[in-house]
């Protein structure tokens, strides 16, 4: 290994077979971390995951198998690491009640970064709608500090890849070309961050004193947009304007009531982003906060027009 490796925290990431997960080991392997995957062994016998494991494997990536349940073998590459990044699912969030005291035990570790990269849990004001997703991070959170284990949460907003390829358009799978639907006034600003630069920015957090025991917020100006400003930069793509339809909240709200979770759940994310706003709303210094594309302004994320142009 080189000096510059030796350097740097070595990182164990959990859900490396994960969308964000491969995401995150990919960058940590380019940035010159040992890095570490825990891998279920039911991942071995699904094509795609073995897919990635070989990719990441021949990136240098170290196969550790076990699983959050596991927690002698947990402990075991726990103590072989400084950094744990976790990236299980939203369903997956309160295994991570498991990891919590394996990190605790193993003793070693100079920072955890729970799985949460979406909106704030503390700050979206959306909790009796979510089924308490939200709420479950948050869970996590407190966990996290009432043991002393330092970290770093990433709010990272929405993944380009979840509400933009349909242009923020409920059950759509493309944007549309005809009509939109727009939710509230339409000009509420959401933020959209592509996978690989969420994963990019969080690597730059690992060894960076300033984001200890801080929540990093990704909210790239280029990337702060309203509905109304991006079906302006869609139409201006297709070079034809788009029938406008305006859902009201009370309407958008009675949608969501209406449809058996967790069916509804697109539409409490839009509801949350771009009609609630919580994000763009307020003070992140106050809220323990600092922003990532002020930190590191050399890292160059996809914006949404260059996202956008991928849909063409
Ligand atoms: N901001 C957004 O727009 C957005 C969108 C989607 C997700 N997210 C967030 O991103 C985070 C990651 O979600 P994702 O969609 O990337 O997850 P994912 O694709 O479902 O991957 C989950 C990973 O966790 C692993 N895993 C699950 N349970 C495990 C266990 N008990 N022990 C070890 N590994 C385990 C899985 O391994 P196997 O391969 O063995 O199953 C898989 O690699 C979540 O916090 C989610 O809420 C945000």
């Amino acid at each position: 290994m080189n000096s510059m490796a030796e350097s740097k925290s070595k990182i164990l990431i959990i859900g490396v077979t994960g969308n964000l997960g491969f995401e995150l080991a990919k960058a940590s392997l380019n940035a010159s971390h040992r890095t570490l995957g825990l891998v279920r062994e039911s991942a071995f016998s699904d094509s795609n995951k073995l897919q990635k494991l070989q990719f990441l494997s021949n990136a240098g990536l170290d196969i550790c198998k076990g699983s959050l349940q596991d927690e002698e073998s947990l402990v075991k590459y726990l103590k072989h690491v400084d950094v744990v990044i976790c990236a299980v699912s939203a369903k997956q969030v309160l295994d991570q009640k498991l990891l919590v005291p394996a990190i605790k035990r193993a003793g070693c570790i100079k920072r955890f970064f729970p799985s949460e990269f979406g909106l704030d849990p503390d700050k979206t004001r959306i909790s009796h709608l979510d089924h308490d997703f939200y709420l479950r991070k948050s869970e996590i959170r407190r966990l996290v500090e009432a043991e002393g284990i330092p970290y770093t949460y990433i709010c990272c907003n929405f993944y380009t890849s979840y509400l933009l390829p349909s242009l923020v358009q409920p059950g759509l799978q493309a944007p549309p070309r005809d009509k939109v639907c727009i939710f509230g006034d339409g000009n509420v600003k959401g933020v959209f961050v592509k996978e690989s630069d969420v994963a990019a920015f969080t690597i730059s957090t690992v060894d960076d004193p300033r984001t200890l025991n801080k929540v990093l917020y990704l909210r790239p100006p280029g990337n702060t947009l309203s509905m109304n400003e991006l079906i302006d930069i869609w139409e201006k793509k297709i070079g034809k304007s788009l029938e406008r339809n305006y859902i009201s909240e009370e309407e958008l709200l009675k949608r969501i009531h209406e449809t058996p979770f967790p069916d509804n759940m697109q539409m409490v994310f839009i509801y949350s982003g771009f009609v609630k706003g919580d994000q763009t709303y307020f003070d992140i210094e106050s809220s323990n906060g600092v922003e990532g594309t002020q930190l590191y302004p050399y890292i160059k994320y996809t914006t949404i027009s260059e996202y956008l142009d991928t849909l063409l």
